[in-house]
């Protein structure tokens, strides 16, 4: 079977990577490459990666319509405009993966409260699965529209899902730090981004509250049904790819934790719990859809569980290409199943 895809955002981080990824996908086969600044050029003039029919792919421009020969969409857009684009994707009969925020959030309230703005079409929001897989494989069969969840979302919910769910962890003392490549900020231009301003550099930033913090709090309620209070700290480290979540934790029943951890992820392909007394790093991870997490009980009642994940991939595009592979039932590994390249 062969589904044909339109990537929009393909000149952006996400976009690039899920070039990266359906290129080599058996299943799937790009057709539309979508830009909004570079549109008119070819795609190998902005993506220095691509050679030869990837590489003289045109970069059709925003508003471009999809052909009819399309089935599938990922918009990797910044949010609030994804949204025009995924109605336009779904009104044409086809399935959408959205990369952005735009859909990620059951009410609009919540999301104008975190994004500061309106949103462009809360009709549709009722119709989109929050595509954290391992948590949601049921509802993404089928599904018309995926909202892909955010890289820090998806670092923080996957090692605290299951200690949620067996009620073991202190739902009101949850502080989460973590920190993130830059490409986490995405590919244009902003002077706290530049080389000079990273480089050698570490700071946090989005605070007093930033804007995944709803996102963790919303579905680590959905999921476990815990109303759990998320104390977020994201911080930009200068490294391209990459993310790391520490968890600090209190609760009960600590030393069994681990045991918790890896039960629930044992049979899955890309989370992986590592041994007792390992804890992650991101060039574990770096180019993989895999995320991994560590567990050190550090006092009777308390524990600091760390995650790491490639916030391109298990962060966004991979976790995408992931949904897709459910939504039309194939092998969920499809297109995915590389190592990380190390060093
Ligand atoms: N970066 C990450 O690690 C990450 C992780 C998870 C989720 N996300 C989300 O994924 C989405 C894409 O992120 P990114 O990092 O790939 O962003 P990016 O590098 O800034 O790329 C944005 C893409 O959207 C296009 N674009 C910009 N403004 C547009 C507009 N008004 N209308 C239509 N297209 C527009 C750009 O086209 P031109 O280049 O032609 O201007 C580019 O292709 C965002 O919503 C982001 O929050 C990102």
């Amino acid at each position: 079977m062969s589904v044909n895809v339109a990537i929009l955002g393909a000149t952006g981080y996400t976009g690039a990577e899920l070039i990266r990824l359906v290129s080599r996908h058996p299943n799937l086969s790009i057709r539309h490459l979508g830009a909004h600044s570079q549109a008119g050029k070819a795609a190998g003039e902005v993506l220095p990666n691509l050679s030869d029919d990837l590489a003289t792919m045109p970069l059709l421009p925003a508003n471009e319509p999809l052909s009819a020969d399309i089935d599938l969409v990922f918009t990797a857009l910044p949010h609030g405009a994804a949204a025009a684009s995924v109605k336009a994707a779904l009104d044409a009969g086809k399935k959408v993966v959205d990369l952005s925020a735009d859909f990620r959030h059951q009410d609009k309230d919540v999301y104008a409260e975190a994004y500061g703005q309106g949103h462009p079409h809360p009709e549709l929001l009722s119709q989109a699965i929050f595509g954290l897989t391992e948590y949601a494989r049921d509802k993404l069969k089928g599904a018309s529209l995926v909202a892909n969840p955010g890289c820090y979302p998806t670092a923080t919910l996957l090692p605290l899902l299951p200690l949620l769910k067996t009620g073991v962890v202190d739902t009101d003392n949850i502080i989460v730090d973590a920190k993130s490549g830059t490409s986490g900020a995405g590919r244009s231009a902003k002077t706290d981004l530049l080389y000079c301003e990273v480089n050698e550099n570490v700071r946090a930033y989005g605070l007093p509250r930033h804007r995944h913090t709803w996102e963790m709090e919303e579905w680590a309620c959905a999921f476990s049904g815990q109303k759990a209070k998320i104390r977020f700290v994201p911080h930009i480290l200068p490294m391209t790819r990459g993310m790391l979540a520490t968890l600090h934790l209190k609760g009960s029943n600590v030393a069994a934790w681990h045991d918790i951890l890896s039960d629930q992820y044992a049979k899955e392909s890309f989370v992986h719990v590592l041994p007792q007394g390992k804890l992650p790093q991101t060039s574990g991870v770096s180019g993989s859809n895999c995320c991994h997490i560590g567990v050190s009980v550090t006092g009777a009642d308390e524990a600091v569980v760390v995650s790491c994940l490639d916030n391109l991939l298990k962060g966004a595009a991979g976790q995408a290409v992931q949904n897709a592979n459910v939504m039309y039932d194939w092998e969920e590994t499809l297109g995915l199943d590389v190592i990380a390249y190390w060093p």
